[in-house]
């Protein structure tokens, strides 16, 4: 089964919504013809609303960059995938950020992937390991139980709405990206083939698994050419209009039928 390409800009703590809704604007009509790839910007929570908004017509799609998994409460500064539900198809969950910085869990990565899929959404499950686990040659062993935590009682039917991000922290922001090859192979022995031994060969066949850090236009043709990954979660080349263009189009290219 082909897997359709995807493409996701993760803006991090960037843009305010007045740039975010400016930015889009002069992307789309670069992107708009690759309907062979999925396309989704993630702004900063702020901007969800005036950027989907932005976007209504349009094939570009719209990601949070976190929600909570329960659907209202008590839960001071946080949003939950509910109240998400008008803005958004996707969200980001699990980013090595939120888990070296806000304390993220295995166990609520699971809580909010089952919060989201239970809100018809498309939950982006980053998972990743450190430098020094990368150096203690920990990699497989780390991605395998981060994947397997994250989708502790999910599906097999739920896996073609789950996107998986494979994340190597140290190739985040550093300008230092794992090589195809390396990535290819991570990619699918820990998270494609723990999928199988989960849920069967065709719901692993039918996730969604991209490749996140340092991801530039030089570099998109490397990842793309893999037959494991389906697409990139971008940082900082997503802060640039034609550098998200241009990886859009080298996705298609490399990828599209
Ligand atoms: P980067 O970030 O492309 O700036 O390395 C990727 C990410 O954190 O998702």
């Amino acid at each position: 089964m082909a897997r359709m390409p995807i493409i996701a800009g993760n803006w991090k703590m960037n843009k305010t919504p007045g740039e975010s809704v400016a930015f889009v604007r002069e992307l789309t009509p670069k992107i708009a013809d690759y309907g062979e790839v999925e396309r989704i910007v993630a702004p900063t929570m702020l901007a969800l609303s005036a950027v989907a908004a932005a976007l209504r017509e349009s094939p570009v799609q719209v990601a949070a960059q976190d929600a909570h998994w329960q659907v209202d409460g008590a839960y001071t500064s946080q949003v939950s995938a509910a109240m998400l539900t008008p803005f958004v198809d996707y969200v980001i969950i699990g980013h090595s950020e939120c888990r070296a910085f806000l304390g993220e869990t295995d166990e609520n990565v699971n809580r909010k992937a089952k919060a989201i899929l239970a809100e018809d959404l498309h939950p982006i499950i980053a998972v990743g390991e450190s430098l020094a686990q990368y150096e203690a040659d920990e990699t497989l062993h780390v991605v395998r139980s981060q994947v397997i935590a994250a989708l502790e009682g999910l599906s097999a039917g739920d896996m073609d709405r789950v996107v998986i991000a494979y994340e190597p922290i140290w190739a985040i922001g550093s300008g230092k990206s794992a090589s195809g090859e390396v990535a290819e192979d991570i990619i699918r022995s820990a998270v494609r083939d723990t999928i199988a031994m989960l849920h069967g060969d065709d719901a692993a066949e039918s996730v969604r698994i991209q490749y996140g850090g340092s991801v530039k236009p030089s570099n998109m043709e490397e990842f793309m050419s893999q037959p494991n990954i389906d697409g990139a979660l971008v940082g900082g080349a997503s802060l640039d209009v034609d550098d998200f263009a241009a990886l859009v189009e080298i996705a298609a290219r490399v990828k599209g039928s």
